[in-house]
């Protein structure tokens, strides 16, 4: 495997990166931009996020691998410094809830494809791929779904029709879709006694995958949960169904790991685990990766963020068929992790005045410096 030397000028650049990331990271403390008064934060200049030889894709470009992150609606529709970020770093969408079904079907039988043609019309127009994302899932059903009284066959009806509309409406548009999202219960290893699972038993994931296939039998299809990084209980029962399916013949491609972790909870088994599911024949890839702390943001806990997001990153090109790296939006401004987890925070990649932090200069350290696959 060719190792690629690093260029002077990008040796050069990536340490410039790593502390302008520091010096940015600990100024946006001064210039956070909620505060009454706060000053606003200047918006980036093109070097200071692409910087030497572009962004995190183009950097990432020579290992075949897709850089991506989840994007919300509010901020895509009215923030241009996320659509600069966006287009300068990534070359990968998710809709971060734009493609689930309470957005896309809010009344029964009444679809609004608004928010989703926007989002895949702007990745084509800049060139990015798009991972669907989610077809099913116990979370974001529309009300008159989860309230209603619909016998299990009229549920299934509905369940398959809705697949196949909107895996149809993207055919060709959409190259990956996580059509089963957290099919798990938490940490038992059993299937997760969900809206779908209660209604329709455990064929619904086969039948899932099979819909979407018929809709689009270019597109990837995956099954995606989260807990599952590492070698566990969780990922074992994951491990066991990819397995099970695959013999049956359900067309599965991939499995997606979401890896939201803390700066102390690092997966420590996670490259053994990426391999043992690539060798079952599927490809593999880190999804909604974030890497949350508590409290204000420090150097130290900015560094230790950077060595987690790091090593995923590692554990992944160390694997041929991890396809790709996602993190689950890309600036602490438009995280979902404050509201989910209450006194955490600074998860992202840029801080929430769109500066790059130090994980940022470890990422493209990371790709500037290891071997090409
Ligand atoms: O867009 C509406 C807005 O018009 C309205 O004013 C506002 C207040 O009601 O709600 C907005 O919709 C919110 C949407 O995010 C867009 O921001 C929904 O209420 C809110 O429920 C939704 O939350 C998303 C959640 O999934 C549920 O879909 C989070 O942003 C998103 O980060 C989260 O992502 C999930 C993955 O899909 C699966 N893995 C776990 C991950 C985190 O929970």
């Amino acid at each position: 495997m060719r190792r690629l030397a690093m260029h002077p000028l990008a040796r050069v650049w990536t340490c410039v990166t790593v502390l302008l990331a520091t010096i940015g990271g600990a100024s946006a403390l001064w210039s956070r931009s909620d505060g009454p008064g706060a000053v606003q934060p200047a918006k980036p200049s093109p070097t200071a996020a692409a910087g030497v030889g572009g962004g995190l894709q183009q950097l990432a470009k020579p290992w075949h691998l897709d850089i991506g992150t989840a994007v919300q609606p509010a901020p895509f529709e009215r923030d241009e410094r996320y659509r600069t970020t966006l287009t300068q770093e990534f070359g990968s969408i998710t809709a971060e809830s734009q493609l689930k079904w309470d957005v896309l079907q809010p009344a029964e039988g009444q679809f609004d494809w608004s928010g989703a043609d926007a989002l895949v019309g702007f990745a084509e127009a800049n060139g990015m791929a798009v991972r669907g994302h989610t077809l099913v899932w116990h979370m974001a059903l529309p009300a008159w779904l989860e309230k209603g009284s619909f016998s299990p066959d009229q549920l299934r009806e509905l369940l398959r029709s809705y697949i196949q509309a909107t895996v149809g409406r993207y055919r060709g548009r959409i190259g990956v879709w996580d059509v089963v999202n957290e099919p798990l219960a938490d940490a038992s290893g059993q299937l997760r006694k969900s809206f779908w699972l209660n209604a329709l038993g455990p064929g619904y994931i086969a039948d899932a995958l099979r819909w979407a296939h018929e809709a689009d039998p270019q597109a990837k299809l995956y099954i995606n949960d989260f807990g599952v990084e590492n070698l566990n209980r969780k990922s074992d029962a994951l491990y066991t169904m990819v397995a099970k399916l695959r013999a049956d013949g359900v067309p599965v491609d991939g499995v997606g790991f979401q890896t939201h972790v803390t700066i102390d909870t690092p997966p420590k088994t996670l490259r053994d685990n990426l391999r043992r599911f690539a060798d079952l024949g599927v490809e593999v890839a880190i999804t909604e990766l974030d890497v949350r702390s508590a409290g204000a943001a420090t150097d130290t806990s900015r560094s230790g963020q950077a060595v987690v997001y790091a090593g995923v990153l590692r554990d992944c090109l160390a694997v041929p068929r991890c396809v790709s790296v996602t993190v689950w939006g890309f600036t602490d401004a438009y995280s979902w992790i404050p509201h989910a987890y209450p006194g955490w925070g600074n998860a992202c990649l840029f801080d929430d005045a769109f500066r790059p932090k130090t994980a940022y200069g470890q990422i493209r350290q990371v790709l500037t410096e290891a071997p090409g696959r």
